[in-house]
This record gives C-alpha cells, structure tokens and sequence, in this order.
C-alpha cells in the first residue's frame, strides 16, 4: 500500500515537472537565423562536405563489410571441406558427386603465366566444392608443371599423357600445334566427364582472364542450358565486345548466338558424349561450327565479355591478338545473375521477343547510321542483302567481318547486335531469312 502511495507521487512528480519544462520552453524566442546570404552559403557548403565526408565514411564501411563477409565465406568453406575429409570422404573417389558441382577445366601448356589465369579463377571462386578447378598439362613443360603443382591441393591437376608427335598431313605441317591442342581436348574432356564423372564442365584456357560475375555467371544460366534443348553452349565471349561496341550500362544483357565462341564456355555431359565419339583432330573451334556438329543449336552469350584473352604469344600468331582480341573489355561489375529471370533466353519466349523486337525498329542505310542521322531513335536496323553487304557493311562499323560455315560472329538469325555512336544497331538479314548460307 505504502509502495502504491509513493508510485502515484512519484507520477505525480514527474508529470509536473515535464509540464513545468514543457511551458518554460515553449516561450523561449526561437534561436536567431541569420539570414543574409553569404553566411547562408557557406553553411550549406559545410553540409555538403559533412554529406560527402559521410558518404565516403560510408563507402569505406561497405568495403569492409564486403571484405569480412568474403573471409567469413571462405572460413566457412574450408571448414566443410574439413568436415568432409575428416569423414573420410576420399578425393579420388569421384563418385557419388553432386550433380550441380561444376568443375573449370583448364587447358595449359608451357606458358609459367597460367598462374595469372589462375590466381583470378581461385580469387573470384566462391566454393572449393562447386567449383572445382581442374588444370589439365600438355607439352611436359617442366616449368609450368612446377608453377601447377604450387597452388596444391586447391586445384586438381593431371597431364596429358601423349607427348608424341601427332599424324599431320604435310601440307599442314605448320599448323601442328592445332593438332596437339585438340588431342589435349579430347582427352581432358574425356577425364572430366567420363573418369571424374561431373555433369557439366566450364572450359578455360591459360591464358584467360575472367569477370568477377564470372562463376555466378554460368551457375545461373545452367539451368537454362539444361532445359532448352536448342542451346548447346553458354560462352562467356562476345566477339565484338570492343569499347564503343558494347553498352556498358547493359552488364546484365544476354543474348543467344548461332555462333559457337568459345573462350571460356560451358557444356553438358550429354553433349559431350554426342561429340567425344567424333571429336575433331584439329582446328575443334571450327570444327564444332560446322553445321554437322552444330546442328542449329545456339549457345548463349553475353554483352560485355566475362573473359579477356592476354595470349598474344600462342599457336596463332600474335597479329590477330594486336589486331582485335586485345580491345575486348573485360566486365568489371559483380552482376547477380541468380536474382535475375533469365526464362527470356528459352527459345520460344526469345524468338517470339527478341525477333520482333529487331524487325519493328526503323531501318537506316549505312551512311544514315554513320552520320547518326536521327538521333531519337535509340535502336536502328541495317538490312543486308548479301555477303558482300554484310562484309562491307561491318568494316564501316568496325565489327567482325568474317563468318565460320557461313555464320557471321554473333549472329542470332543472321542479326548482329551492337552499338555503334550511342546508340543500337541491328545488322539484319530481311525479315523472309531462311537460314545460313555454308558458301558465305
Ligand atoms: C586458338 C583459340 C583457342 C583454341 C585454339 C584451337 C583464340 C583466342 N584462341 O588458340 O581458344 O583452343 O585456337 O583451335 O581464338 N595448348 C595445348 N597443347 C599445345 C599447345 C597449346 O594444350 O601443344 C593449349 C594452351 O595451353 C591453351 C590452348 O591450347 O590453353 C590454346 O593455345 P594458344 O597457344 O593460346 O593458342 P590460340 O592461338 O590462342
Ligand atoms: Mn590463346
């Protein structure tokens, strides 16, 4: 009772008091704003730095968040892979693996800067386990072995073992090396797929850069690649992924390309055991452009390339690499690709879609579009009618020029989409194509 009594005063009390401090201020003049201008001014440039200082300290927070939230990351995966070795799984047993593992494979030779390659692919993995990184040797190139074996047990390494020289018709003697890197194929692909047992592989060479968007990259678009029968390939490549070429703004922008590019691509195991029991004795990219292989199917690409190649000094000679392959930009943006709904590259949505989309746009002639005649158009359309058109036509825009089996680079329906001056253009075949012409 006595407690309630000194509650109630307590209340009491209180209230009072804030009632007394409420009345008190209230009748307080507001403090003195000086109004004249300058002093206006030069406070509210002390609120605009105070606002950058802040967002800088910002910045700065969200870089180290990032950076902790990767090692945590990486902490937690070794102490799986712990896990797992502790009970007694043994890394030479590759069955029972998971189904959604999907290994890089990478093919060196006897070029010590594979760790360049390297260093990036282990750098961006986010799993160990997902993503295992196979390094498949040819050439017995000391080395380079050596440089392989440092990096451990954080990849799985082999060697080709056929070191001998292969059967090459004399007239093609100097192109050897073609036949040596598509034995290396053969065999690397073999262990992946049939020793190892994986279901889908990501191909690589020593001499590839890759995007920090890279692993999410073809994890999101495997399951794409599974279910549409039409694709047989996801590449990380676009042939004319120059500056100027690409919109930078469009990282996030996927295409389908009847154009087998290569340079850091996926597959599955089906179509692997289609093409192991035939596979080529040399020159295997054109090979697989021929359309006995191709068989109309269409591998998905990007914008903006997830791979830059640095191998001027290879097989081909360093021209090519001066030439082009050197000005294709390297994406730098980390996109999420698994937030994204990709269902718009299934054939049927993307031919309904992307088809129409490119025949309703305006159509300019080549001189119209070289001298950005109306510029409120943000996409355009260039109609060629032959090969010489379209050969004539890419030299003036400074795309790729050549065709592979009659396909130019990154054609879709025989549509070349790029930028050219700001904004879109379509290189487009009329709208009555039927289909690729091999004598291109
Ligand atoms: C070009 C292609 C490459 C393709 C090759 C075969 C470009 C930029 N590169 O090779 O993607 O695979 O043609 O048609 O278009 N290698 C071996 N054994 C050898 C020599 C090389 O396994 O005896 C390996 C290299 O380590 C490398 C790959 O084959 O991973 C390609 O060799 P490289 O010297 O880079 O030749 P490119 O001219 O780039
Ligand atoms: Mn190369």
């Amino acid at each position: 009772m006595r407690n309630q009594v000194f509650v109630a005063l307590a209340c009491i009390c209180s209230f009072l008091w804030v009632t007394i401090i409420f009345i008190l201020s209230k009748d307080r003049a507001p403090p003195q704003v000086l109004l004249d201008p300058q002093s206006l001014e030069s406070r509210l440039k002390n609120v605009e730095e105070q606002l950058s200082r802040q967002i800088e300290d910002n910045k700065k927070l969200l870089e180290n968040i990032t950076q902790v939230r990767h090692k945590l990351e990486v902490k937690l995966a070794e102490e799986r892979r712990e896990k797992v070795s502790v009970s007694g799984a043994d890394e030479s047993n590759y069955e029972g693996k998971n189904d959604n593992v999907i290994p890089v494979l990478l093919f060196a030779c006897n070029r010590v800067s594979v760790n360049k390659a390297l260093d990036e692919l282990i750098s961006y993995r986010p799993s160990k386990e997902k993503y295992p990184i196979i390094v498949s040797q040819d050439c017995g190139h000391k080395e380079t072995a050596n440089v392989i074996a440092g990096y451990g047990d954080q990849i799985i390494s082999i060697k080709q073992p056929d070191l001998s020289e292969p059967q090459v018709p004399a007239k093609e003697k100097k192109f050897r090396g073609y036949f040596k890197i598509a034995r290396h194929y053969g065999w690397a692909l073999n262990q992946t797929f049939n020793t190892m047992g994986y279901k889908q592989v990501i191909i690589v060479e020593d001499d590839l850069e890759v995007s920090p968007d890279f692993y999410q990259y073809f994890s999101a678009t495997l399951p794409i690649l599974r279910e549409d029968k039409s694709l047989w390939c996801v590449s990380a490549w676009n042939d004319n992924g120059k500056a100027g070429l690409i919109d930078e703004n469009a990282a996030d922008l996927l295409y389908r390309t009847d154009f087998f590019p290569g340079l850091g691509w996926m597959i599955t195991k089906d179509l692997w055991d289609e093409l192991s029991v035939k596979w080529a004795r040399s020159y295997w990219d054109d090979w697989m452009r021929e359309p006995v292989q191709r068989k109309n199917r269409a591998c998905i690409r990007p914008e903006i390339s997830r791979t830059k190649t640095f191998g001027k000094i290879g097989v081909s000679n360093g021209l090519f690499f001066d030439k082009h392959l050197k000005f294709i930009v390297l994406n730098s943006k980390n996109i999420t690709f698994m937030d994204k709904d990709l269902s718009y590259l299934l054939k049927d949505n993307y031919d309904k879609r992307y088809i129409e989309d490119v025949y309703k746009t305006d159509m300019l002639n080549i001189q119209e579009i070289r001298q950005g005649f109306r510029p409120e158009l943000k996409e355009v359309r260039l109609t060629y009618r032959n090969r010489e058109d379209f050969r004539r036509y890419s030299k003036q825009l400074g795309i790729m020029d050549d065709f592979k089996s009659g396909v130019p680079r990154m054609a879709y329906r025989g549509i070349v989409s790029f930028m050219y001056k700001g904004r879109r253009v379509y290189l487009a075949p009329g709208a009555n194509w039927s289909g690729y012409d091999p004598k291109w």
